[in-house]
């Protein structure tokens, strides 16, 4: 493994210089430092074993939750199920903030908001992967640029009223009482978290094809107010 993961190095450093992607392209060696921050409750490499969170090999392209000797959350699974698979997009999405792209996840960690970081690590990351070289570094389908997700866009302050009126659509569903039945209760949730989240679905890198459909159809101004509105709900 060692001397696989060398030679990844060896090979991302040279493309970089030939092809002056190092903008685009993390560093891996920086990475391994970020991932210093997960190491807690992840392992990767040779003899990693399951600890809190599953071992990080081979994570690129396998699908959300899949592991069938790791513990994981609902959530996580009906995402995978769902169709979630992990791929530049949304490993960088997930550990931006975990959950607002996997609902109610275990995973107990904040994220990692620096851009540059995430990447670092995803490039550590790739060298644990099968044929690293062949993963791409985004996806050609990509949707858009989930991690430039514009600051302008959590910046617009809500419209709660506004977010009333349109909710009454969402409560067919999301139940006022929070309860639910598979589906999540999204009363209270922090602001930003809520926006991330919708726009993940309005970016299809949340799966669930309903709420992709009802994201997909609202402005950012309504996504704000909304988020607004669910906010001061108990
Ligand atoms: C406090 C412990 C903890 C920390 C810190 C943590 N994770 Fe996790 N991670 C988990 C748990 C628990 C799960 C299972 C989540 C679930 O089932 O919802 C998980 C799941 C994952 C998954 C999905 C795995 C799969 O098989 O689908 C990835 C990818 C991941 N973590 C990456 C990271 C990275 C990268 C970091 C560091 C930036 C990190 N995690 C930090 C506990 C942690
Ligand atoms: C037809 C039923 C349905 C309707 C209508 C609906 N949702 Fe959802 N929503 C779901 C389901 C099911 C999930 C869980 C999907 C998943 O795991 O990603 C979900 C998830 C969410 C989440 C993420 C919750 C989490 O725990 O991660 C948010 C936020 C959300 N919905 C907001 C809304 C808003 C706002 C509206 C109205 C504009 C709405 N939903 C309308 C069924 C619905």
């Amino acid at each position: 493994m060692r001397s696989h993961f060398q030679l990844v190095l060896t090979l991302v450093a040279s493309l970089a210089a030939s092809a002056g992607w190092s903008e685009t392209l993390g560093d891996p060696v920086k990475g391994a430092k970020v991932f210093k921050k997960c190491q807690s409750c992840h392992q990767v490499g040779e003899g990693a074993k399951n600890r809190v969170g599953p071992h990080l090999n081979g994570i690129f392209g396998s699908k959300a939750g899949s592991d069938p000797t790791a513990k994981y959350s609902k959530g996580l699974i009906r995402a995978g199920d769902d169709g979630l698979v992990w791929t530049h997009e949304t490993l960088d999405a997930f550990i931006e903030n975990p959950k607002a792209l996997v609902s109610k996840t275990r995973m107990s960690f904040r994220g990692i908001k620096g851009a540059d970081d995430r990447l670092d690590l995803l490039a550590y990351l790739r060298g644990f992967s099968d044929e690293p070289s062949n993963i791409p570094e985004a996806e050609p389908t990509a949707q858009g640029n989930y991690h430039n997700l514009d600051p302008a866009i959590l910046a617009i302050v809500g419209d709660s009223e506004y977010g009333e009126y349109l909710a009454s659509e969402c409560m067919t569903c999301h139940q006022t009482s929070g309860a639910n039945d598979g589906i999540p209760g999204i009363n209270g949730w922090p602001t930003e978290d809520f926006v991330v989240a919708m726009h993940a679905y309005k970016q299809k890198l949340r799966p669930h094809p309903v709420m992709q459909m009802m994201a997909g159809r609202l402005s950012d101004e309504e996504i704000a107010a909304l988020a607004a509105y669910f906010k001061d709900l108990e």
